[in-house]
């Protein structure tokens, strides 16, 4: 796993030691465009069926690549090949269950070991996570190119009142970058939850804090469970040093 940034949003903390829980996943970026979509053939067919499903070549290559790059990176995590994944990925948001969208899942290998995982396209590229360990109940992760958040009006449609706050206490010229990491924040929760934004205010998920801050609809009964909420520095993983990333883990509580 790699180096973390300070968990405070601000990003002005000092850079501390990668938090423990961190290292329970598999952290990577991978240009878009240098994946090998003749690699679609290790896909569910229900996955390359959804791929179809966008009329644009360029997004359908995209989502492809990002598939792609998940499955195989999953399948490191296992230590399987590639081949040996099954898609079981699992949608709180509707009663579609094809297993190949919402939150990603694979089972690994003859033992059907569970693989959790997560996915973020920006531009060309995207972040991959993936964890097979037990303690780990969910993984989310999210990427954003530049301040893609940094816009006026961001505060007041997708800002809890704590965060605003905090928003008000950045130098304006930081407010861009300040919004953006927030963003990602809130993505990589809700992401690690399951949930999407069809359905969830982002307001609602409040991630001024190293802890999240969320309505019990959305937390659902796992009030127990403990949460890592981090920045990924862009270098650490290769991406440009102009991306603004987040990860964010639901884990076991200690016993
Ligand atoms: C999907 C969403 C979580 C992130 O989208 P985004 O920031 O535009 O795009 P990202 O590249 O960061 O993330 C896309 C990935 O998020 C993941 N994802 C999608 N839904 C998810 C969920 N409910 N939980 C966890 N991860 C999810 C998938 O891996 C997806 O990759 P895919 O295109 O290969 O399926 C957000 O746009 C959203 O909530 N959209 C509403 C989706 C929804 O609820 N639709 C109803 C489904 S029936």
């Amino acid at each position: 796993m790699t180096r973390q940034e300070s968990s405070n949003p601000s990003g002005a903390g000092v850079n501390r030691p990668p938090q423990p829980d961190v290292q329970r996943i598999r952290l990577a970026a991978v240009r878009l465009s240098s994946v090998d979509l003749g690699h679609a053939d290790f896909l569910d067919d229900a996955e390359r069926q959804l791929a179809w499903t966008f009329a644009s070549q360029v997004r359908r290559e995209r989502f492809l690549a990002g598939r792609i790059a998940l499955r195989s990176h999953a399948a490191e995590a296992a230590e399987v090949d590639v081949r040996d994944l099954q898609a079981d990925y699992v949608c709180r948001e509707c009663t579609r269950d094809d297993h190949v969208h919402g939150m990603p899942r694979y089972r690994a290998g003859p033992r059907k070991v569970t693989v959790l995982a997560s996915l973020s396209r920006a531009e060309d590229w995207c972040l991959v996570a993936a964890s097979t360990d037990g303690q780990v109940l969910g993984v989310g992760v999210d990427l954003e190119s530049g301040v893609a958040a940094g816009f006026e009006g961001f505060g007041q449609v997708a800002l809890s009142a704590r965060e605003r706050e905090e928003l008000q206490k950045v130098e304006p010229a930081l407010q861009p970058g300040f919004q953006t990491r927030l963003w990602t924040r809130k993505e990589a929760v809700l992401k690690a939850l399951g949930r999407g934004l069809a359905s969830v205010d982002p307001a609602l998920v409040d991630v001024a804090g190293s802890v999240p801050l969320l309505p019990v609809q959305v937390a659902g009964t796992g009030g127990r469970n403990r949460w890592v909420v981090d920045a990924v520095d862009p270098g650490s993983v290769g991406l440009p040093l102009s991306f603004t990333a987040a990860v964010a883990l639901v884990v076991k509580p200690r016993s």
